[in-house]
Protein backbone atom coordinates (compact mmCIF):
# COMPACT_ATOMS: atom_id res chain seq x y z
CA UNK A 1 0.00 0.00 0.00
CA UNK A 2 1.08 3.41 -0.68
CA UNK A 3 1.86 6.05 1.86
CA UNK A 4 -0.61 7.90 3.67
CA UNK A 5 -0.39 11.87 4.02
CA UNK A 6 3.60 12.22 5.83
CA UNK A 7 1.68 15.40 7.74
CA UNK A 8 -0.88 13.88 9.06
CA UNK A 9 0.34 10.51 10.02
CA UNK A 10 2.56 12.32 12.13
CA UNK A 11 -0.15 14.51 14.00
CA UNK A 12 -0.06 12.52 17.96
CA UNK A 13 -3.13 12.04 20.02
CA UNK A 14 -4.13 15.29 21.51
CA UNK A 15 -2.86 15.82 24.77
CA UNK A 16 -6.48 16.00 26.08
CA UNK A 17 -7.99 13.05 25.03
CA UNK A 18 -4.77 11.28 26.36
CA UNK A 19 -5.12 12.78 30.36
CA UNK A 20 -8.96 12.57 29.91
CA UNK A 21 -8.27 8.45 29.10
CA UNK A 22 -5.90 8.22 32.17
CA UNK A 23 -8.49 10.24 34.51
CA UNK A 24 -11.04 7.12 33.71
CA UNK A 25 -8.93 4.78 34.00
CA UNK A 26 -8.13 5.76 37.35
CA UNK A 27 -11.06 6.99 38.16
CA UNK A 28 -9.56 10.48 38.57
CA UNK A 29 -11.07 13.69 39.08
CA UNK A 30 -11.02 15.47 35.49
CA UNK A 31 -9.49 18.95 36.00
CA UNK A 32 -7.35 18.52 32.63
CA UNK A 33 -9.64 19.22 29.74
CA UNK A 34 -11.37 22.45 29.44
CA UNK A 35 -15.01 22.18 29.25
CA UNK A 36 -17.70 22.23 32.32
CA UNK A 37 -18.88 19.10 34.38
CA UNK A 38 -22.66 21.21 34.23
CA UNK A 39 -24.59 21.84 31.88
CA UNK A 40 -25.32 24.85 30.15
CA UNK A 41 -28.44 27.13 30.76
CA UNK A 42 -31.84 25.55 30.12
CA UNK A 43 -33.05 28.24 28.59
CA UNK A 44 -30.74 28.10 26.02
CA UNK A 45 -31.48 24.52 25.40
CA UNK A 46 -34.84 25.13 25.52
CA UNK A 47 -34.45 27.80 22.46
CA UNK A 48 -32.59 25.05 20.64
CA UNK A 49 -35.33 21.99 21.67
CA UNK A 50 -38.07 24.05 19.94
CA UNK A 51 -35.64 25.09 16.57
CA UNK A 52 -35.59 21.16 16.61
CA UNK A 53 -39.46 20.98 16.60
CA UNK A 54 -40.00 24.11 13.96
CA UNK A 55 -38.08 21.93 11.73
CA UNK A 56 -34.98 23.83 11.08
CA UNK A 57 -33.42 20.66 10.55
CA UNK A 58 -32.51 21.15 6.58
CA UNK A 59 -28.47 22.47 5.67
CA UNK A 60 -28.35 26.05 7.09
CA UNK A 61 -26.96 28.75 4.60
CA UNK A 62 -23.06 28.16 4.35
CA UNK A 63 -22.09 31.69 5.92
CA UNK A 64 -24.61 31.00 8.89
CA UNK A 65 -28.47 31.77 9.18
CA UNK A 66 -28.78 36.19 8.80
CA UNK A 67 -30.26 36.25 12.46
CA UNK A 68 -27.24 34.62 13.77
CA UNK A 69 -24.48 36.53 12.06
CA UNK A 70 -26.71 40.06 12.75
CA UNK A 71 -26.51 39.30 16.23
CA UNK A 72 -22.86 38.15 16.46
CA UNK A 73 -22.51 41.77 14.64
CA UNK A 74 -24.66 43.82 17.18
CA UNK A 75 -22.64 42.05 20.18
CA UNK A 76 -19.82 43.21 18.77
CA UNK A 77 -20.97 46.73 18.10
CA UNK A 78 -22.83 46.82 21.71
CA UNK A 79 -19.76 45.55 23.81
CA UNK A 80 -16.68 46.87 22.10
CA UNK A 81 -18.33 49.65 19.51
CA UNK A 82 -16.62 47.28 16.29
CA UNK A 83 -18.80 47.47 13.32
CA UNK A 84 -18.98 44.40 11.18
CA UNK A 85 -21.40 44.06 7.94
CA UNK A 86 -23.35 40.89 8.90
CA UNK A 87 -23.68 40.42 4.81
CA UNK A 88 -19.82 40.19 4.22
CA UNK A 89 -18.22 40.48 7.35
CA UNK A 90 -19.35 37.35 9.64
CA UNK A 91 -18.69 33.86 8.94
CA UNK A 92 -20.65 31.33 11.15
CA UNK A 93 -18.09 28.24 11.65
CA UNK A 94 -17.86 24.57 13.00
CA UNK A 95 -16.52 25.84 17.00
CA UNK A 96 -13.95 28.52 16.77
CA UNK A 97 -11.41 25.26 15.92
CA UNK A 98 -13.00 25.74 12.45
CA UNK A 99 -12.59 29.04 12.03
CA UNK A 100 -9.18 28.90 13.08
CA UNK A 101 -8.11 25.93 10.20
CA UNK A 102 -10.18 27.97 7.52
CA UNK A 103 -8.20 31.10 8.26
CA UNK A 104 -4.81 29.75 8.15
CA UNK A 105 -5.44 27.97 5.14
CA UNK A 106 -7.25 30.72 3.51
CA UNK A 107 -3.73 33.19 4.21
CA UNK A 108 -1.50 31.45 4.28
CA UNK A 109 0.90 30.13 1.35
CA UNK A 110 3.66 26.91 1.65
CA UNK A 111 6.24 28.21 3.26
CA UNK A 112 4.97 31.57 4.87
CA UNK A 113 6.15 33.04 7.91
CA UNK A 114 3.65 32.51 10.82
CA UNK A 115 4.33 33.74 14.44
CA UNK A 116 2.90 31.80 17.36
CA UNK A 117 2.68 32.46 21.04
CA UNK A 118 4.07 29.26 22.91
CA UNK A 119 2.19 27.74 24.79
CA UNK A 120 -0.04 27.43 22.32
CA UNK A 121 -3.64 25.98 21.75
CA UNK A 122 -2.75 22.58 19.97
CA UNK A 123 -4.63 22.48 16.51
CA UNK A 124 -3.16 26.16 15.84
CA UNK A 125 0.22 24.13 15.23
CA UNK A 126 -1.78 20.75 13.27
CA UNK A 127 -3.50 23.77 10.96
CA UNK A 128 -0.09 25.17 10.23
CA UNK A 129 1.51 21.74 9.74
CA UNK A 130 -1.33 21.24 7.44
CA UNK A 131 -0.93 24.65 5.40
CA UNK A 132 3.00 24.14 5.09
CA UNK A 133 3.47 27.60 7.21
CA UNK A 134 6.98 28.15 8.65
CA UNK A 135 5.79 28.52 12.50
CA UNK A 136 7.92 30.58 13.98
CA UNK A 137 7.37 30.35 17.95
CA UNK A 138 7.42 33.07 20.74
CA UNK A 139 7.37 32.12 23.88
CA UNK A 140 5.23 34.11 26.91
CA UNK A 141 8.09 33.44 29.86
CA UNK A 142 6.31 32.21 33.49
CA UNK A 143 5.83 33.82 36.12
CA UNK A 144 3.80 36.61 34.12
CA UNK A 145 4.08 35.33 30.83
CA UNK A 146 5.18 38.31 28.80
CA UNK A 147 7.02 38.03 25.42
CA UNK A 148 10.67 39.80 25.38
CA UNK A 149 10.65 42.26 23.01
CA UNK A 150 13.96 41.48 21.60
CA UNK A 151 12.77 37.73 20.71
CA UNK A 152 9.72 38.85 18.76
CA UNK A 153 11.52 41.76 16.64
CA UNK A 154 13.76 38.81 15.97
CA UNK A 155 10.78 36.35 15.00
CA UNK A 156 8.72 39.64 12.85
CA UNK A 157 9.86 40.49 9.47
CA UNK A 158 9.15 41.72 6.22
CA UNK A 159 8.43 38.06 5.25
CA UNK A 160 5.76 37.05 8.17
CA UNK A 161 2.34 36.93 7.01
CA UNK A 162 -0.03 35.88 10.07
CA UNK A 163 0.79 36.47 13.59
CA UNK A 164 -1.72 34.06 15.62
CA UNK A 165 -2.44 35.66 19.46
CA UNK A 166 -4.80 34.10 22.10
CA UNK A 167 -6.54 36.10 24.01
CA UNK A 168 -7.24 35.66 27.24
CA UNK A 169 -5.00 32.93 26.86
CA UNK A 170 -5.19 29.33 27.32
CA UNK A 171 -3.15 27.93 29.16
CA UNK A 172 -1.73 30.84 31.34
CA UNK A 173 -4.64 32.85 31.74
CA UNK A 174 -2.73 35.53 30.86
CA UNK A 175 -4.33 39.32 29.48
CA UNK A 176 -1.85 40.60 26.96
CA UNK A 177 -1.28 44.52 28.09
CA UNK A 178 -2.15 47.40 26.51
CA UNK A 179 1.65 48.24 25.51
CA UNK A 180 2.18 44.43 24.10
CA UNK A 181 -0.80 44.92 21.92
CA UNK A 182 0.54 48.38 20.56
CA UNK A 183 3.67 46.88 20.00
CA UNK A 184 2.14 43.93 18.52
CA UNK A 185 0.00 46.30 16.19
CA UNK A 186 2.66 48.85 14.89
CA UNK A 187 4.95 45.45 14.22
CA UNK A 188 1.86 44.52 12.32
CA UNK A 189 1.58 47.79 10.02
CA UNK A 190 5.12 48.09 9.86
CA UNK A 191 5.33 44.67 8.30
CA UNK A 192 2.09 43.98 6.86
CA UNK A 193 1.41 41.24 8.39
CA UNK A 194 -1.87 39.47 9.09
CA UNK A 195 -3.61 38.97 12.42
CA UNK A 196 -5.52 35.96 13.81
CA UNK A 197 -6.76 36.66 17.24
CA UNK A 198 -8.60 33.92 19.25
CA UNK A 199 -10.88 35.43 21.49
CA UNK A 200 -12.77 32.01 22.75
CA UNK A 201 -12.24 33.54 26.39
CA UNK A 202 -13.56 36.90 25.73
CA UNK A 203 -16.25 37.24 28.40
CA UNK A 204 -14.26 34.85 31.28
CA UNK A 205 -12.01 38.38 32.62
CA UNK A 206 -12.13 38.32 36.36
CA UNK A 207 -10.16 42.19 36.95
CA UNK A 208 -10.69 43.87 33.60
CA UNK A 209 -12.51 44.04 30.62
CA UNK A 210 -11.97 42.21 27.39
CA UNK A 211 -10.00 44.00 24.82
CA UNK A 212 -10.98 42.91 21.06
CA UNK A 213 -7.13 43.02 19.14
CA UNK A 214 -9.35 45.03 16.06
CA UNK A 215 -10.16 47.75 17.80
CA UNK A 216 -6.26 48.69 18.56
CA UNK A 217 -5.18 51.24 15.94
CA UNK A 218 -4.88 50.23 12.33
CA UNK A 219 -5.73 46.43 13.38
CA UNK A 220 -9.36 46.26 12.49
CA UNK A 221 -8.98 45.73 8.94
CA UNK A 222 -5.55 43.35 9.30
CA UNK A 223 -7.14 40.79 12.08
CA UNK A 224 -9.60 37.89 11.54
CA UNK A 225 -11.39 37.82 15.16
CA UNK A 226 -12.31 34.24 16.42
CA UNK A 227 -14.24 33.61 18.84
CA UNK A 228 -17.05 30.77 19.65
CA UNK A 229 -20.02 30.25 22.03
CA UNK A 230 -18.85 27.43 23.36
CA UNK A 231 -16.81 28.32 26.89
CA UNK A 232 -19.33 31.88 26.86
CA UNK A 233 -22.31 29.68 27.46
CA UNK A 234 -20.65 26.58 28.29
CA UNK A 235 -21.94 24.31 25.77
CA UNK A 236 -19.14 23.09 24.17
CA UNK A 237 -20.60 20.77 22.44
CA UNK A 238 -22.58 22.48 20.10
CA UNK A 239 -19.26 24.09 18.16
CA UNK A 240 -20.82 27.43 17.04
CA UNK A 241 -17.80 29.98 16.30
CA UNK A 242 -17.46 32.14 14.14
CA UNK A 243 -14.78 34.65 11.99
CA UNK A 244 -15.01 38.52 11.49
CA UNK A 245 -12.75 40.71 8.95
CA UNK A 246 -12.68 42.46 6.16
CA UNK A 247 -15.02 41.04 3.61
CA UNK A 248 -12.15 39.94 0.83
CA UNK A 249 -10.51 37.45 4.32
CA UNK A 250 -13.72 36.62 5.01
CA UNK A 251 -15.26 35.87 1.36
CA UNK A 252 -11.65 33.03 0.92
CA UNK A 253 -12.21 31.64 4.16
CA UNK A 254 -15.89 31.13 3.74
CA UNK A 255 -14.00 29.35 0.22
CA UNK A 256 -12.17 26.98 2.59
CA UNK A 257 -15.28 26.73 4.98
CA UNK A 258 -17.60 25.49 2.25
CA UNK A 259 -16.09 22.63 0.85
CA UNK A 260 -15.02 21.47 4.63
CA UNK A 261 -18.29 21.35 6.59
CA UNK A 262 -20.30 23.74 3.96
CA UNK A 263 -22.88 24.87 6.89
CA UNK A 264 -23.00 24.45 11.05
CA UNK A 265 -26.10 22.89 12.93
CA UNK A 266 -29.22 24.75 12.06
CA UNK A 267 -31.37 24.28 15.06
CA UNK A 268 -28.51 25.32 16.74
CA UNK A 269 -27.87 28.38 15.08
CA UNK A 270 -31.55 29.24 15.55
CA UNK A 271 -31.12 29.00 19.20
CA UNK A 272 -27.55 31.04 19.03
CA UNK A 273 -29.10 33.72 17.67
CA UNK A 274 -31.52 34.47 19.92
CA UNK A 275 -29.78 33.53 23.08
CA UNK A 276 -26.53 36.30 21.96
CA UNK A 277 -29.31 39.18 22.07
CA UNK A 278 -30.21 38.07 25.77
CA UNK A 279 -26.93 37.45 27.74
CA UNK A 280 -26.90 40.61 30.13
CA UNK A 281 -27.95 39.31 32.91
CA UNK A 282 -26.90 35.66 32.04
CA UNK A 283 -23.37 37.34 31.50
CA UNK A 284 -23.33 38.92 35.43
CA UNK A 285 -23.85 35.42 37.17
CA UNK A 286 -21.92 33.82 34.56
CA UNK A 287 -19.06 36.11 35.86
CA UNK A 288 -19.42 35.97 39.03
CA UNK A 289 -19.64 32.62 39.49
CA UNK A 290 -16.07 31.29 37.84
CA UNK A 291 -14.70 34.37 39.66
CA UNK A 292 -15.78 32.24 42.90
CA UNK A 293 -14.63 29.14 41.05
CA UNK A 294 -11.04 30.74 40.24
CA UNK A 295 -10.62 32.05 43.79
CA UNK A 296 -11.77 28.74 45.11
CA UNK A 297 -9.26 26.59 43.35
CA UNK A 298 -6.07 29.07 43.38
CA UNK A 299 -6.70 29.26 47.09
CA UNK A 300 -7.46 25.97 47.84
CA UNK A 301 -3.88 25.19 45.61
CA UNK A 302 -1.89 27.71 47.32
CA UNK A 303 -2.91 26.15 50.73
CA UNK A 304 -1.79 22.50 49.40
CA UNK A 305 1.56 23.96 48.82
CA UNK A 306 1.35 24.53 45.02
CA UNK A 307 3.32 27.91 43.44
CA UNK A 308 0.12 28.77 41.46
CA UNK A 309 0.27 31.92 38.66
CA UNK A 310 -3.46 33.65 39.43
CA UNK A 311 -4.69 33.87 36.28
CA UNK A 312 -6.80 37.09 35.02
CA UNK A 313 -8.40 35.63 32.47
CA UNK A 314 -9.56 32.07 31.10
CA UNK A 315 -11.03 29.28 33.07
CA UNK A 316 -7.15 27.59 33.69
CA UNK A 317 -4.56 28.43 36.56
CA UNK A 318 -1.09 27.36 35.77
CA UNK A 319 1.14 25.85 38.83
CA UNK A 320 4.91 25.76 38.97
CA UNK A 321 6.20 22.63 40.08
CA UNK A 322 9.20 22.01 42.53
CA UNK A 323 12.36 22.72 41.09
CA UNK A 324 13.83 18.87 39.24
CA UNK A 325 9.84 17.86 39.12
CA UNK A 326 9.19 16.83 34.95
CA UNK A 327 5.28 17.46 34.39
CA UNK A 328 4.44 14.45 32.69
CA UNK A 329 5.75 12.29 35.19
CA UNK A 330 4.30 14.63 37.49
CA UNK A 331 0.81 14.77 36.09
CA UNK A 332 0.84 10.89 36.03
CA UNK A 333 1.60 10.42 39.88
CA UNK A 334 -0.86 12.80 40.49
CA UNK A 335 -3.60 10.92 38.54
CA UNK A 336 -2.52 7.70 40.32
CA UNK A 337 -2.05 9.01 43.53
CA UNK A 338 -3.73 11.56 44.05
CA UNK A 339 -6.86 10.70 41.75
CA UNK A 340 -6.83 14.52 39.94
CA UNK A 341 -6.36 14.67 36.55
CA UNK A 342 -4.27 18.06 34.91
CA UNK A 343 -2.54 19.14 31.56
CA UNK A 344 1.09 18.47 31.62
CA UNK A 345 2.18 22.45 29.75
CA UNK A 346 5.16 20.96 27.88
CA UNK A 347 2.50 20.02 25.25
CA UNK A 348 1.85 23.84 24.33
CA UNK A 349 5.25 24.07 23.59
CA UNK A 350 7.84 23.83 20.65
CA UNK A 351 11.01 26.10 21.53
CA UNK A 352 11.06 26.46 25.28
CA UNK A 353 11.57 23.91 27.81
CA UNK A 354 9.42 25.87 30.47
CA UNK A 355 5.96 23.63 29.69
CA UNK A 356 8.12 21.14 31.65
CA UNK A 357 7.95 22.93 34.99
CA UNK A 358 4.27 23.07 34.68
CA UNK A 359 1.03 21.92 34.95
CA UNK A 360 -2.20 23.14 34.18
CA UNK A 361 -5.74 22.96 36.21
CA UNK A 362 -9.23 23.40 34.34
CA UNK A 363 -11.71 25.41 37.14
CA UNK A 364 -14.75 24.66 34.71
CA UNK A 365 -16.32 22.21 37.05
CA UNK A 366 -18.65 22.37 39.88
CA UNK A 367 -17.32 23.87 43.46
CA UNK A 368 -18.67 20.27 44.50
CA UNK A 369 -15.68 18.99 41.76
CA UNK A 370 -13.09 21.46 42.99
CA UNK A 371 -13.48 21.07 46.40
CA UNK A 372 -13.35 16.87 45.86
CA UNK A 373 -9.89 17.69 43.87
CA UNK A 374 -8.44 20.23 46.54
CA UNK A 375 -9.19 17.44 49.04
CA UNK A 376 -7.61 14.75 47.28
CA UNK A 377 -4.35 17.37 46.96
CA UNK A 378 -4.20 18.59 50.21
CA UNK A 379 -1.73 16.62 52.27
CA UNK A 380 1.58 16.76 50.52
C1 LIG B 1 -7.65 28.94 22.86
C2 LIG B 1 -8.74 28.13 22.30
N1 LIG B 1 -9.14 28.33 21.04
C3 LIG B 1 -10.12 27.60 20.49
C4 LIG B 1 -10.75 26.60 21.20
C5 LIG B 1 -11.81 25.78 20.54
O1 LIG B 1 -13.03 26.39 20.57
P1 LIG B 1 -14.30 25.64 19.96
O2 LIG B 1 -14.73 24.60 20.93
O3 LIG B 1 -15.29 26.73 19.77
O4 LIG B 1 -13.88 25.03 18.66
C6 LIG B 1 -10.35 26.33 22.50
C7 LIG B 1 -10.98 25.24 23.27
O5 LIG B 1 -10.50 24.76 24.25
C8 LIG B 1 -9.34 27.12 23.07
O6 LIG B 1 -8.92 26.91 24.32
Amino acid sequence: MKHLNNIVTNFQESIFSTMTKLAVENQAINLSQGFPDFDGPSWVIELAAKALRDSKNQYAPSFGILPLRSAIAANYKRFYNLDYDPMNEVLVTNGATEAIYCTIMALVNPGDEVVVFEPFYDSYLASLQLARAKVIPVTLNAPDFTYKVEELNKAINKKTKLLIINNPHNPTGKIFTKAEMILLAELAVANDFYILSDEVYEFLTFEQAHIPTATYDNLKERTVTISSTGKSFGLTGWKIGWALGHSDIIKTIHNVHQFTTFCVAHPLQVAMAQALLNMDDYLIDFKKSYLGKRNLLVKGLNEAGFNVLNPAGTYFAMALLPDGKNDIDYCQWLIKEKKVATIPTSAFYIKSDEGSRMIRFCFAKTDETLNAALKNLSHF
